[in-house]
């Protein structure tokens, strides 16, 4: 199976989880610059800001085609803990990709909140999350 780790932080929040993912999954983080090409899963991290997603990762989703994306999981880092899955659900709707229906969602440090977070527990969480649904998929 094909995975790959894309992630769009502005404060370096979700990048941290995403390479905590990347490392469990034995592959790279990248950010959203970087194109997606046969992945079977693609792992995509953003965070909450102003109440939605960035309008890069909005594009960054838009612009996947099934033919370089089977499948997304969705993780996420805000103040408020709330998931951005919903969001990015909203950016393919129109599309063959799956979205997993599991998905992450990790307290990020914002001014006075969640000082430290993602801490080690958090990114211990973040690995366990995607080696289970990565070892979910393959009994398939
Ligand atoms: C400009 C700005 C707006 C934000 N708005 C929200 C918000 O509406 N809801 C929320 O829960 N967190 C909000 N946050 C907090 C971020 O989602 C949180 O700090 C997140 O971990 C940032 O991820 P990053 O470091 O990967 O960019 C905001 C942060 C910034 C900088």
């Amino acid at each position: 199976m094909n995975i790959q780790v894309r992630y769009y932080s502005r404060g370096g929040n979700t990048k941290k989880v995403a390479e905590a993912i990347a490392e469990e999954l034995g592959v790279e983080a990248l950010n959203i610059t970087n194109p997606v090409e046969g992945a079977d899963l693609l792992f995509l991290g953003n965070s909450m800001y102003a109440f939605t997603i960035d309008k890069n990762v909005k594009k960054f989703v838009g612009e996947l085609k099934v033919e370089n994306t089977k499948e997304i999981v969705n993780f996420s880092t805000s103040a408020s803990d709330s998931s951005t899955h919903k969001k990015v659900n909203k950016c393919i709707k129109d599309k063959n990709i799956k979205l997993n229906e599991k998905h992450l969602s990790i307290p990020g440090e914002f001014l006075k909140m969640n000082k430290g977070r993602p801490n080690e527990e958090d990114l211990k969480a973040a690995k366990k999350f995607a080696r289970e649904i990565v070892d979910s998929l393959a009994k398939e």
